[in-house]
């Protein structure tokens, strides 16, 4: 069993502010390069990091579900300035742009040429990570996702030094976040907790996080997404439960919901976290079988009686014998599906739009499914799903469940 982490955080009101400190004493960069999106821009929280560094490139072309196209661009214009450090500003898309950016500084072609596990020769640059919502988890995983607008496909660019160097954690960058985007953010981090606490390579690490962020983010995220400018203990609250849902996914994995919603992200650019707001509840009911023991966990996370040997993965008893996780009883089964009430009210709470107003042609169901089934994070789910299993859900989400 094994936990790896090597970014090193920083949490807190007014961190972000630390950045030039980070790049400059720290990491003893001389030639930072910026990653962000025209939103950021646009807000202003360019101008910050510009002020510290004078002269400092800025590539600002990041879309929603960025393309191969536009990271080769910046890796392109990161080599010609001789960068020797990527600065990612912004939410998810702009996060996992800079990490590809930064593999493209330091190796020769296109990021499809790195698609894969560690296929990169020489170490990506260091990436100072700044995230500016409440979902990506990006700046503490090993992995970039970036749409391949041919293949209409979400690649996966991964590897241990594709980690950032450093996460500057600053709640105080959500002020400016508009209140749907706090909501569908917020859900993508929920769904990076209860995905990872389940997820198949789930260990006692990754579930000690993944709980405590499923605790967080329903605590926080309904206040937050009511006052995020006027509550400063929600904005806090909530970013470290994102942040904690990195961490648990990052070692652990996620599943079916995410499956799902990179492949309608690659096909019709729907957001990220919109997408797993509405798969959430019908995956967490198909993998009732396999995952009740889990979600009942979750459900009931201030239970000392469930945390004793309680399906935290392979702890072991007071008498030496490996627990491996309890057989689910009808008393998990019932806090499981309380949790999917749980989540379904939040969801309404948030205004969350439902499947069919995401407007995905029914005739595309079958190749959703496929690329859903494609994906390799597929593997990972607790239960395995099938194409008829997608296919399924699909029909499900569009008849209203
Ligand atoms: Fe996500």
């Amino acid at each position: 069993m094994r936990y790896h982490m090597p970014t090193e955080i920083l949490f807190g009101p007014g961190v972000a502010g630390r950045v030039d400190a980070v790049v400059r004493d720290k990491r003893r960069a001389k030639r930072p390069f910026l990653v962000t999106d025209k939103g950021i821009v646009g807000a202003g929280l360019t101008e910050r990091v510009c002020a510290l560094f004078p002269g400092l490139p800025v590539f600002d072309e990041v879309e929603p579900n960025p393309r191969q196209t536009t990271v080769d661009r910046g890796g392109e214009l990161a080599r010609k300035a001789g960068a020797d450090l990527v600065i990612g500003l912004g939410g998810g898309s702009a996060l996992d742009a800079a990490k590809a950016v930064a593999l493209l500084a330091a190796n020769p072609g296109r990021i499809e040429d790195y698609e894969g596990r560690e296929r990169y020769a020489a170490a990506p640059l260091p990436v100072v990570a700044v995230p500016t919502t409440c979902g990506t988890g990006s700046e503490v995983t090993w992995v970039a996702v970036i749409t391949h607008t041919g293949r209409r496909f979400k690649m996966s660019i991964k590897g241990p030094a594709m980690f950032p160097a450093a996460a500057l954690v600053d709640p105080d960058l959500l002020v400016s976040l508009p209140a749907p985007l706090v909501a569908s953010t917020g859900l993508d981090a929920l769904t990076h907790a209860l995905e990872a606490l389940t997820a198949r390579p789930a260990t006692p690490f990754t579930d000690i996080l993944a709980i405590e962020a499923v605790r967080l983010i329903f605590r926080f995220l309904p206040a937050a997404h009511r006052d995020i400018r006027g509550d400063a203990q929600a904005r806090e609250g909530l970013m470290m439960g994102s942040l904690l849902a990195g961490l648990a996914f990052g070692n652990s994995d996620v599943g079916a919901v995410h499956c799902l919603a990179e492949s309608i992200g690659s096909l019709y650019d729907t957001p990220h976290g919109l997408a797993n707001a509405v798969f959430l509840p019908l995956v967490m009911e198909f993998n009732l079988p396999a995952a009740s023991g889990k979600y009942a966990l979750a459900e009931r996370p201030c239970d000392p009686g469930d945390t004793q040997a309680a399906g935290l993965g392979p702890v072991t008893r007071r008498d030496g014998t490996a627990a491996g996780g309890r057989p689910m009883t009808e008393g998990d089964e019932e806090a499981a599906r309380r949790l999917i009430a749980k989540v379904r009210a939040l969801s309404r709470e948030l205004s969350i739009p439902s499947f069919r107003d995401l407007n995905i042609p029914e005739a595309d169901f079958p190749l959703i499914a496929r690329k859903s089934f494609e994906n390799n994070s597929n593997p990972s789910n607790p239960r395995t799903a099938g194409l008829s299993d997608y296919l399924q859900l699909l029909g499900r989400a569009a008849a209203g469940d």
